[in-house]
């Protein structure tokens, strides 16, 4: 699985935490920046994971912003993209098995390193139930879709 990796400042420092644990895993990762703590704005890093994405350049991402919050918004507004925050164990697992979720939002300024490694882990071992009410569910979600972008 190749995962696409990106934050702002706020989320600069659990994202370096996160891409050597990625590394431990044997879990590819593209890192679209940012570089450093100097203060950027997360819409530009998380339009370009998200377009990753929905490429299928990339089969995932992860994107981390100082609450996750704006990073979810960003990522929500590409097309095909189900993008969740998960501060939670039982969340990262749920939103693989009932939303297919193929990106993963964090808080640095939320949750520790500790607890996002256990999320991540979770989140990218579990598999999408393929349940008809969970399928059923998706399609009316990108029916709507279609629509908008149509
Ligand atoms: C940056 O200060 C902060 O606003 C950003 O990281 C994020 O939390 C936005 O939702």
């Amino acid at each position: 699985m190749k995962i696409a990796l990106g934050s702002d400042h706020g989320g600069y420092q659990l994202k370096v935490n996160l891409k050597e644990y990625l590394k431990e895993l044997n879990v590819e990762c593209i890192d679209f920046g940012c570089d450093n703590e100097k203060s950027v704005d997360y819409p530009d890093i998380g339009f370009k994971v998200a377009e990753e994405v929905k490429s299928g350049k990339c089969d995932r991402g992860i994107l981390i912003c100082g609450t996750g919050i704006g990073m979810t918004i960003v990522a929500n507004k590409v097309r095909g993209i189900r993008a969740s925050l998960c501060h939670d164990i039982f969340s990262a697992r749920n939103t693989r098995e009932h939303n297919d979720a193929n990106i993963l939002t964090l808080g640095e300024r939320v949750i520790g390193t500790g607890l996002a490694k256990e999320i991540v882990k979770v989140w990218l071992n579990t598999k999408f139930s393929q349940e008809e009410r969970h399928i059923n569910r998706l399609n009316k979600i990108k029916q709507e879709e279609d629509k908008i972008y149509k």
